[in-house]
């Protein structure tokens, strides 16, 4: 089952044009991962997924019905949940009060024990204000935050950007557990390391056009993509 197809959609902030007829499919269960370097488009795709840019043309499906002009808030109702680039915890929260706010607000939400279980990091530090986590934890506690409210789809904007590789290696481990969870995943990466390990589908956009898409197993042998599009050396500068 197709869960999210987009088929000519443009985006605009104003009188900047920045998606041109971008294309893409996500099915169930998929883990697919938007890559292109900086400025590229990405976070602006999700946010033509999710309503939230000020304007957008062309065509998106989710689970086959088009929401193209649907309100954000509904197509939040229906399951899709974006974690944004800026990490959105209440710094005078604690993390299990983040944790249950979002799960009042859900309609359908998963446990929030279960989903405590899943993040060992945050388990130890229910009782700490959202304002005292480092970086890391805070990101932890935005995807646990989506993860309550059991979402359909789980956008995720460069989960890994700025963080320490040894917390990077800890969300590896909870996005591969979450994923084993019946969660479809669309998530934007400049760390490409971590693209590759993680998801099963890959699309590369550069300047708002699809440039290319194909499995990960693929994509790791095109160092020639890699190079162009990602800014990733060959290692033999
Ligand atoms: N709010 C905005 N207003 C005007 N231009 C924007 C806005 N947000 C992003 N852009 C521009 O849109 C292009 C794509 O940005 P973005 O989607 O954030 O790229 P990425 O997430 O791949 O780094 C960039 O040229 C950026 O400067
Ligand atoms: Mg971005």
């Amino acid at each position: 089952m197709t869960v999210l197809e987009l088929r000519d959609v443009n985006a605009y902030y104003g009188n900047s044009h920045i998606l041109f007829d971008l294309a893409m499919d996500v099915e169930e269960n998929d883990v697919v991962t938007l890559l292109g370097r900086n400025g590229a488009g990405k976070t602006t795709t999700l946010r033509a997924i999710t309503g939230t840019v000020p304007r957008r043309e062309g065509h998106i499906a989710y689970r086959g019905e088009e929401i193209t002009d649907t309100a954000v808030e509904r197509i939040s109702r229906r399951g899709v949940k974006l974690v944004p680039e800026e990490r959105r915890v209440f710094p005078t929260l604690t993390v299990l009060e983040n944790v249950q706010l979002a799960h009042e607000l859900a309609a359908d939400p998963r446990d929030v024990e279960e989903t405590f279980e899943l993040f060992p990091v945050l388990d130890d530090l229910r009782g700490n204000l959202g304002r005292n986590l480092s970086g890391g934890e805070q990101q932890m506690l935005s995807v646990a935050r989506a993860l309550v409210q059991n979402p359909d789809l789980l956008l995720l904007d460069e989960p890994t950007e700025g963080l320490a590789p040894v917390i990077v290696d800890d969300l590896r481990e909870v996005l591969g557990d979450v994923v084993a969870r019946d969660v479809t995943v669309l998530m934007t990466e400049q760390n490409v390391e971590f693209a590759l390990d993680l998801g099963e589908r890959a699309y590369i956009i550069d300047t708002g056009s699809n440039v290319w898409n194909g499995s990960v197993e693929e994509l790791r042998d095109r160092e020639d993509l890699l190079e162009e599009y990602l800014s990733v050396g060959t290692g033999e500068t």
